[in-house]
């Protein structure tokens, strides 16, 4: 596996790989890998001739007050991890690679941006778009890898390389999740025993929202009133329960169609979010 720091090494070695024909497949992350992240590079390795993996904690997508400097960081770890998926290129660019002095655009993708995430973690949004723009125009792939965990991201991806024409392929997929349903995440390495076993919390309340729309409700209040009381036992308070239409995350009342039910919540030291989607196929 090659280890690349600069966008013109990452273009060198790629270009010889697109003139011959070989199809590129890019998992974007900000390390501290975990089984997420390795379902995603072997998901891509499965497609791609050449996987190549970056590692990059984007500093604009934290806002003030938010954890940038205590982000797990541990490189020689994650390239260990990268190498046994059979990564083939792992891009680590320093923060003045991706962002040199005199940095001015920024790409914002207006509505689907602003709710939920966008909401309480205002300009979240728009470092993740900005960056995920440009990582694609650095590696060009034929494919990019995406988790459905961050659902609202993986949208605002595939809207603005619609808007913006950028010509790749998005895949989302699965949440991959602890044995006791804990979604997993590089967060997740801020929880003490005591708050790893509260953690439960948050998909205990998407199987609580799950488990009602199968007995019947059709209420998104009801619904989310099902999910906040499943919280309850655990002493998390959520900071949102949004039952949303899967495509443009606008708020929905009835339970009809595909409904993505998302939540993020406070659990000690951090902050975690999960989300599930919900279908009535069809039944009234
Ligand atoms: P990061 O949190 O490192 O996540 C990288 C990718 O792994 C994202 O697409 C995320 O949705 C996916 N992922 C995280 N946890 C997962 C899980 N439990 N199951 C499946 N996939 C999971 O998301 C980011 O980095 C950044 O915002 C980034 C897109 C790299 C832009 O900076």
């Amino acid at each position: 596996m090659k280890l690349l720091r600069t966008v013109a090494d990452l273009r060198a070695a790629l270009a010889p790989e697109r003139r011959a024909g070989r199809s590129i497949g890019l998992v974007p992350t900000m390390g501290a890998f975990h089984a997420g992240h390795r379902s995603l590079m072997e998901r891509a390795r499965s497609e791609h001739d050449v996987v190549v993996v970056s590692l990059f904690v984007n500093p604009t997508q934290f806002g003030a007050g938010e954890d940038l400097a205590a982000y797990p960081r541990d490189e020689a770890r994650d390239a260990a991890i990268a190498a046994e998926a059979g990564v083939d290129v792992l891009f680590a660019p320093p923060v003045e690679e991706v962002y040199p002095d005199g940095f001015a655009t920024t790409v914002r993708v207006a509505g689907l941006g602003d709710s939920l995430e966008g909401a309480q973690r205002p300009g979240h949004f728009d470092g993740v778009a900005t960056v995920v723009t440009k990582l694609l125009n650095m590696a060009q792939p034929d494919a990019a890898y995406f988790g459905q965990k961050d659902a609202q991201q993986a949208l605002v991806v595939r809207r603005l390389v619609r808007d913006l024409d950028i010509p790749v392929r998005i895949e989302v997929c699965p949440t991959v999740r602890e044995p006791d349903g804990l979604a997993l995440s590089s967060r997740n390495a801020y929880l003490e025993p005591a708050d790893r076993a509260r953690a439960v919390a948050l998909c205990r309340a998407l199987d609580a929202a799950e488990a009602a729309v199968a007995a019947g409700a059709r209420e998104a209040e009801a619904v989310a009133d099902a999910a906040r009381g499943a919280m309850a036992p655990y002493d998390v308070e959520p900071e949102y329960v949004a039952l949303v239409a899967s495509d443009t995350l606008a708020p929905v009342e009835r339970i009809e169609g595909e409904v993505l039910v998302a939540l993020a919540a406070r659990v000690g030291p951090a902050r975690l979010i999960d989300n599930t989607l919900i279908t009535t196929n069809g039944r009234p």
